[in-house]
C-alpha cells in the first residue's frame, strides 16, 4: 500500500531508541499520548466509543488472523485463542456502555494510524511474523496508555470500565512483547526501535478525525 498525500511518513529510529526500546516507566512507547487528543476524546465522547468498539473487534480479529497464519504455533495459538476471547467480551463491554449512553453503532473506515502501522510491516516471512508481534505489542500499550488518561476523566460506570481496560491491555502488550522475543531473541530490538519510532509519529502527528489511536485534532 502506498502512502497517501498528507498522511505521516514514519522516521528512522534514534540511537538512543535503538539501543533501549523500552521507556516511559517500562512500556515501549517513545512518545506520549499529546494532551489535545486527551481533550478531543472527552469533547466527543460518542465518537470515542464508536471507535473504540471498532477497534475492540478488529483486536479480537487481528489474534485470530495470527493464529491461522502461524498454525504451527501451539504456544502462541493457545495465548492468543484466550486473548481473543477477551477482546470480544471487551467489544460487548463497551456495547453495553454505548447503550445506556445511547450512541448508535457505526461502520468506521480505516483510520491513519492502522494504515500507517500496515506500511510498516514486511511482507513476507522471515520478518513478517515478528513486525506483526511487535505492532501488537505496541497498540496494546498505546491503548493501555490512552485508557489510563481517559479513565480519571471520566464519570462512572465509564471510568471503571476505561481503568479495568487500561489494566487488560498492559497484559497484553506483555503477552505480544514476549512472543515477539521468544518468535525472534535475536532480532527483536531492532526491530522493535524502528516500529516504535513510526508508531510513536502516528499517535502524536495532527489527524482529520477522532479515533481511539489518533493523533491530535
Ligand atoms: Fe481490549
Ligand atoms: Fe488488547
Amino acid at each position: 500500500m502506498s502512502a497517501a498525500r498528507g498522511e505521516a511518513v514514519c522516521a528512522a529510529p534514534g540511537a538512543a531508541a535503538v539501543t533501549d526500546p523500552t521507556h516511559l516507566d517500562g512500556t515501549i512507547l517513545l512518545a506520549p499520548t499529546p494532551p489535545r487528543w486527551v481533550e478531543a476524546a472527552l469533547r466527543e465522547l460518542p465518537q470515542l466509543l464508536i471507535d473504540h468498539a471498532n477497534c475492540e473487534k478488529k483486536a479480537a480479529s487481528s489474534a485470530l488472523a495470527l493464529m491461522f497464519t502461524y498454525a504451527d504455533d501451539r504456544p502462541l495459538a493457545l495465548a492468543l485463542s484466550r486473548l481473543a476471547r477477551e477482546e470480544l467480551r471487551h467489544f460487548e463491554q463497551v456495547a453495553r456502555a454505548m447503550g445506556t449512553l445511547g450512541v448508535p453503532f457505526a461502520r468506521q473506515t480505516p483510520g491513519r494510524y492502522a494504515a500507517g502501522l500496515r506500511r510498516a510491516l514486511r511482507s513476507a516471512d522471515p520478518g513478517r511474523k515478528l513486525d506483526l508481534l511487535l505492532t501488537g505489542a505496541l497498540i496494546e500499550a498505546r491503548s493501555a496508555e490512552r485508557f489510563a488518561l481517559l479513565a480519571p476523566r471520566l464519570a462512572p460506570p465509564l471510568s471503571r470500565l476505561y481503568a479495568e481496560l487500561g489494566s487488560a491491555e498492559a497484559r497484553h502488550f506483555t503477552l505480544y512483547l514476549d512472543l515477539a522475543r521468544a518468535s525472534a531473541p535475536a532480532a527483536w530490538r531492532v526491530r522493535l526501535a524502528t516500529l516504535a519510532a513510526c508508531e510513536a509519529e502516528l499517535a502524536t502527528a495532527p489527524d482529520r478525525s477522532l479515533r481511539f489511536h489518533s493523533g491530535p485534532v
